[in-house]
């Protein structure tokens, strides 16, 4: 008892925090294949550190406030509160439809989040960066965020397309100004604060054009978390909604685990709010004291026929209308494999068909039906053990160390490449040895057995994209237990397949599709 309650708590001291966001998403807009895009990419890589024996917290969510959820919800006749509990429900089911396991599920109108929020502003004006000034912008709505002349010399957003309406305000202003050097300095320091590097040079350049104060509360509106100091005012969306990463933390609420959890954070988002993420939060956590974020990883966009999918342009693409088609673990791999990530990346269907036949079908699908069938007519149904010297343990211990470098640097696209260059190199080494044809020859054992012993590695290695076709290659190689329990990197090193286990050939994982 004693030793064992002192072995739990050691391990749990060497157990490092890792802690992975998605963007909390607007309620005014049904999920969609892009936030799934997101989403998949962060739950991949939470998986990912959940085998690397990681303390894993995963957060997503909604984000709650602001005018334009307030006219959304009046447009259909609801509360704006009524309108977020419908939507954040759509984004829970979502995720549970995708197998996201997300670790907590943030809602901006929560009261911790409230909590948090006063808390965190309350130390930023004690600390005599925030004052009451007046402001007139043009604002964009679909943004909630104002843009000068220079950006918008035609008075239309250069995101939505749409006209700017004027708003003038007597608000409370961060003085994000006084930021520029500190924010310089700290991407100095810190080369990787924001990957890839194209983005982290975009958000430079943002700074280097010189940062103008920002009005972070209205009176205009009473969809917002309340300043504590002026009743008269709610805090400005983008400015409540980034402290929810803090706020899941702890922060406010459990200092404890605060401590734990910041500044390791790393923020997933996509291109279009840098700005608030790479500029505006880092500066926020400065003024209030506190670290910037580790790391911010920017992705591309998903277009669909050439432009972002998006409430306005009705080219949404729901995930359960692809799941419907392909199953959840295809849609899953699809999205974290075909887009570089960083990159945008043109959704369609036929593409999606095309990668499913070539790599699922083709690639894995295959190589476990042929070693199972092959199994079944030689040995008897019992799988054979790997050779150790098999010129296959070579592929597999450099496939790993691409795909582990691939993960920790949050690029599952490249992680999956990599394990799957493991299985085309199998599906070669088995069509070159045949250990299928009709004269049985001594090598045939072992060519067999390594191959099972890749299926187990390939298991664990696209368990975080596929984790139910990971369970069940699993069990049909006759392996105990499941893929996401192994350790790694112990559990990759080759020879891990005992042989002498019962192989099941069972249905074709991935049935061939028709190019439609
Ligand atoms: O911006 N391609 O919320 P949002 C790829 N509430 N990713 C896409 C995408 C596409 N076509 N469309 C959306 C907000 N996304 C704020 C965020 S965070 C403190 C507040 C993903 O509902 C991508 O991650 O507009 C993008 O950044 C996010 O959804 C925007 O979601
Ligand atoms: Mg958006």
């Amino acid at each position: 008892m004693q030793g064992r309650g002192t072995g739990s708590v050691a391990w749990a001291a060497v157990a490092r925090p890792f802690y992975i966001t998605t963007p909390i998403y607007y309620v005014n807009d049904a999920p969609h294949i892009g936030h799934a895009y997101t989403t998949v990419n962060c739950d991949a890589v939470a998986r990912w550190h959940r085998l690397l024996g990681d303390d894993v917290f995963f957060l997503t969510g909604t984000d709650e406030h602001g005018l334009k959820i307030q006219r959304a919800a009046e447009a259909v006749g609801l509360t704006p509160l009524e309108m977020a509990d419908r939507t954040s429900e759509r984004f829970v089911e979502a995720w549970r439809e995708l197998d996201i396991s997300n670790d907590d599920f943030i809602r901006t109108s929560e009261p911790r989040h409230y909590t948090a929020v006063q808390e965190f502003l309350g130390r930023i004006r004690d600390n005599g960066h925030i004052e009451l000034d007046s402001y007139e912008g043009m604002y964009c709505v679909s943004c909630e965020d104002y843009y000068t002349e220079a950006q918008a010399p035609d008075g239309m957003c250069p995101i939505h397309h749409r006209p700017l309406e004027t708003l003038a305000e007597e608000n409370y202003f961060f003085r994000l100004s006084r930021f520029e050097q500190p924010l310089l300095d700290w991407y100095e320091a810190h080369p990787d604060f924001v990957q890839p590097v194209t983005k982290r040079n975009e958000a430079l350049g943002f700074i280097k054009q010189g940062l103008q104060d920002i009005s972070i509360t209205r009176t205009s509106i009473d969809w917002g978390v309340p300043v504590p100091w002026d009743d008269r005012h709610v805090f400005y969306v983008w400015y409540d909604a980034l402290i929810n990463y803090a706020t899941a933390a702890g922060f406010g609420t459990d200092p404890e685990r605060f401590e734990r959890l910041w500044p390791v954070v790393q923020h997933v988002i996509g291109k279009e709010i840098i700005r608030f993420h790479c500029v505006w939060w880092p500066a926020m956590l400065m003024a209030a004291g506190l670290e910037p974020p580790k790391e911010v990883h920017v992705h591309g966009w998903l277009l669909v026929g050439g432009e972002k999918m998006s409430k306005t342009k009705l080219n949404h693409i729901a995930p359960s209308e692809l799941v419907a088609d392909f199953g959840v673990d295809p849609y899953r791999y699809h999205f974290l494999r075909d887009v570089a990530f960083g990159n945008d990346g043109d959704f369609s269907y036929e593409g999606m068909v095309q990668r499913y036949n070539t790599d699922l079908a083709n690639n894995l699908g295959n190589l476990l039906s042929r070693v199972a069938t092959v199994v079944g007519k030689k040995s008897g149904g019992v799988g054979p053990a790997p050779s150790p010297d098999s010129p296959l343990a070579a592929v597999a211990a450099a496939v790993y160390a691409d795909a582990a470098d691939a993960w920790e640097r949050i690029v599952p696209s490249e992680a999956l490449e990599a394990t799957w260059r493991l299985i085309r190199e199998t599906n070669a080494h088995l069509e070159v040895n045949e250990p299928w044809k009709a004269e049985p020859g001594p090598e045939d054992d072992a060519v067999l057995g390594d191959a099972l012993e890749v299926l187990r590695i390939v298991a664990i290695l696209a368990s975080p994209a596929m984790p139910a076709t990971a369970r069940e290659i699993w069990s049909r190689i006759g392996l105990p237990g499941a893929p996401e329990d192994q350790r790694l990197p112990e559990a990759a090193v080759w020879g891990g397949y005992p042989g002498g286990l019962p192989v099941e050939k069972g249905d074709p994982l991935f049935p061939r599709m028709n190019p439609s």
